[in-house]
């Protein structure tokens, strides 16, 4: 086909597009906001599960049982399956994602539908406390995609002395020498400016920036180029400096799991048998060897047996609470849910979570033009800003405050301009479960004028934990990030310089320039401010605006001994046999980074784990 035609298909199709389909699509989207602005989220998983019917069914024998298809499991289904006499089943409690779902700008309405598990954080005295009942959203993917689907998309692989570290803790085969290869396996980098030999150009995973930059974005840089960063790729050379942020999205629709590992092969490979809405609610042990696994599927029970292995990637809180129903946890989390212990393993045990700080408001007198809803959906559709930038995110400083200049960073600031950077009232109530009162920080805002910088802690001391609620399945696991804990109070001293930092960028001629005011109001903490320090007042501030940046990990961490860790370097869990569990709970301690990109490397390493074992590679 010679290019003259391509152009004449392509304006064709657009035409076309914009003709008969746009008038439907924008509906389409309309209704969706709609549909998730009054979606009231689940309460436990009674959509799943109809315990009065115990009528039992096979489902067959497998060679892998795969129980989770997000961003690890979709690697997993993709890479087993390429051996044709391995019949593989993936097992996804979720449907599939939508029209919607790729849009990135609407990740935060996403979170708030039934592709979310809806889960809500134990209420504490240190964070969350502008929250409803103090209790933050904890958002997780139930989708084929899993939190893929929902997430903001950020492409970070986090600091090589975080990979480097696991070899110091005696696990084997991960430092970041040895795990670079597995990026660049699954990456797909469309952005031209990046650092040659760290990425990959074949993989499934598309990567690239959003496009047009916004006008906010080359203040920003300039900004911190006064303060001394250089501008790097956060992914190659150098992790500290200013840069835009690199997504996965393919035409400026998300990339996920499954949309980069599924799409492509779920109808061309008949040893792959992937089974939405089936909801895994044990693993089947005999004594310490996994068989298969109990699922629920339209109310209906159903086994399946695994001939080679059990491999679970339901996410970081999921696995953790299949892990224990199904006797493999602390003994006494299970004792106490009157259930029988088969593997003492403190699975739940170190759960970590970046904390984030969401109440950095700015105004500057750099103005974003005012498009409809209508218009904005024409610009997506042609692969234009701002519908492409998820809840606004585009650029990004990742710092340290603790040893500037040296180390690895400790801080990252995420800047989201106009006309998306600042949630609406609703949507903040929707996405961040903020309360009425403190909602009011999003009321009077100017989203034409006013921009946000995220502040996330990326090596927080804290940690927390995935209990049981009880040994039914139909109740959520207990989650409790159990924030600012830590005994030397590093946590919020970090976040507090955080905070000073993204404050002092207002003092630089390049925000001065487009007059940048901080307009941030801290409610609830006006009390401290006249009385208080300043530090007082920042203190009372990030306790009742911070919130997760839905980064959970090390639930189920990788170690070399069962007292302190649940699975070894090979991902399989200490004391059974052919029970692997593969996701973002098996990272042993928290990484300074977004945990998806390590997820997809973490599962193209240990399917060719896998295949090496069986002599298959
Ligand atoms: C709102 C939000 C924003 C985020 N932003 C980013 C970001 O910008 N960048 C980044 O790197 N990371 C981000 N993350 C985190 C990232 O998406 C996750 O770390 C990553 O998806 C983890 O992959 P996983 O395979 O461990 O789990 P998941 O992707 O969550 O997959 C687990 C899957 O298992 C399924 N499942 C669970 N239990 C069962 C069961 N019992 N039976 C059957 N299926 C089950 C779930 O439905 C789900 O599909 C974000 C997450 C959220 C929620
Ligand atoms: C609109 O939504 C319907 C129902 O979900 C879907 O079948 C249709 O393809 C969508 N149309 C467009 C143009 O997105
Ligand atoms: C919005 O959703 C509600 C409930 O789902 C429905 O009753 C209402 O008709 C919808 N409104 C519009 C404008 O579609
Ligand atoms: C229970 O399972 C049976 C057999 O599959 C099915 O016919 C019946 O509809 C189920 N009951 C309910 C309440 O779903
Ligand atoms: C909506 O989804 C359909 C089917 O997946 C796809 O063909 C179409 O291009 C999508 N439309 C938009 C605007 O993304
Ligand atoms: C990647 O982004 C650039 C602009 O930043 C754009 O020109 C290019 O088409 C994008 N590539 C893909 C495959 O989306
Ligand atoms: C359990 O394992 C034993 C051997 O360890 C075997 O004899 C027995 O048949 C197995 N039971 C089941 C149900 O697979
Ligand atoms: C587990 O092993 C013990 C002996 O080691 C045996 O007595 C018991 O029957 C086994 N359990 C099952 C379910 O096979
Ligand atoms: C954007 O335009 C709409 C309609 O023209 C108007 O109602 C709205 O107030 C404008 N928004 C801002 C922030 O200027
Ligand atoms: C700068 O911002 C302040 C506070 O928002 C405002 O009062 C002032 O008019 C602005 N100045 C210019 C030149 O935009």
């Amino acid at each position: 086909m010679n290019i003259y035609f391509i152009c004449l298909l392509l304006a064709n199709c657009l035409e076309l597009y914009e003709c008969s389909q746009f008038d439907e699509f924008v509906d389409n989207v309309s209704d969706y906001i709609n549909y998730s602005t009054n979606y009231i989220p689940r309460k436990s998983n009674k959509d799943l599960l109809d315990t009065c019917n115990s009528s039992l069914h096979y489902y067959g024998e497998y060679d892998f049982i795969i129980v989770g298809g997000g961003s690890a499991g979709s690697v997993l289904a993709n890479r087993l399956s390429e051996i044709n006499d391995w019949k593989v089943l993936l097992l996804e409690a979720g449907g599939n994602q939508n029209n919607f779902s790729d849009i990135p700008a609407f990740c935060g309405y996403v979170t708030h539908s039934h592709m979310d598990w809806g889960y809500f954080t134990t209420p504490r005295k240190t964070f969350c406390q502008g929250m409803v009942n103090k209790q933050c959203k904890f958002s997780r993917g139930k989708v084929l995609g899993g939190s893929g689907v929902l997430n903001v998309m950020v492409y970070h692989r986090a600091s090589p002395s975080d990979y480097d570290s696991w070899e110091n803790l005696g696990i084997d085969g991960w430092s970041y020498e040895e795990i670079l290869p597995y990026f660049i396996k699954s990456e797909r980098i469309q952005i031209a400016d990046y650092d040659r030999g760290y990425h990959g150009t074949q993989g499934p995973l598309h990567v690239n920036y959003t496009a047009p930059r916004t006008s906010l974005s080359e203040p920003f840089f300039k900004a911190c180029e006064e303060k001394g960063l250089k501008r790097i790729d956060y992914n190659g050379k150098n992790t500290v400096g200013v840069s835009r942020m690199q997504f996965t999205i393919n035409f400026n629709k998300r990339d996920d799991g499954a949309h980069a590992f599924l799409d492509p092969i779920i109808d061309k490979r008949s040893n792959l048998k992937v089974l939405l809405n089936a909801f895994v609610t044990k693993i089947l042990l005999n004594n310490s060897t996994a068989k298969g696994v109990e699922f629920m599927k339209d109310y209906k029970k159903y086994t399946a047996k695994a001939k080679m292995e059990v491999i679970v990637s339901s996410g970081s809180i999921n696995t953790p609470q299949l892990l224990m129903l199904s006797g493999i946890g602390p003994k006494e989390e299970l004792t106490k849910h009157k259930i029988e212990v088969k593997n003492d393993l403190p699975v739940g045990r170190f759960l970590k979570d970046h904390p984030m700080f969401i109440n950095m408001i700015f105004r500057s007198n750099n103005i974003a033009p005012n498009r409809t809803l209508r218009e904005n959906l024409k610009r997506y559709v042609r692969g234009e800003t701002p519908l492409t930038n998820a809840l606004g995110v585009e650029n990004v400083a990742f710092i340290n405050t603790k040893t500037p200049g040296r180390g690895p960073p400790d801080i990252e600031l995420i800047i989201t301009p106009p006309p998306l950077g600042v949630p609406d009232k609703s949507l903040s109530y929707l996405f961040l479960n903020l309360d009425e009162y403190f909602s009011e920080v999003y009321e009077g805002y100017n989203p034409l004028t006013d921009f946000c910088i995220y502040i996330v802690l990326l090596n927080p001391k804290s940690v927390g934990s995935v209990t049981l609620q009880s040994k039914n399945p139909i109740d959520f696991p207990v989650i409790d990030l159990n924030y600012f804990s830590d005994p030397n109070n590093e946590d919020i001293e970090t976040m507090y310089r955080g905070i000073k930092y993204a404050l002092s960028l207002m003092n630089t001629k390049a925000f001065r320039d487009i007059n940048a005011t901080f307009i941030g109001n801290q409610l609830g903490c006006r009390d401290v401010e006249r009385n208080g320090s300043e530090k007082e007042y920042w203190t009372c501030a990030i306790k009742h605006f911070t919130s997760t940046i839905y980064h959970p990990m090390s639930t189920t961490r990788m170690g070399r001994s069962s007292k302190d860790s649940v699975v070894n370097s090979k991902c399989l869990v200490h004391r059974t046999q052919n029970l692997r569990v593969v996701d973002a709970g098996v990272i042993p301690d928290i990484i300074r980074g977004h945990p998806n990109a390590p997820t997809f490397m973490i599962a193209e390493k240990v399917s060719d784990d896998i295949k090496k074992y069986y002599g298959k590679l």
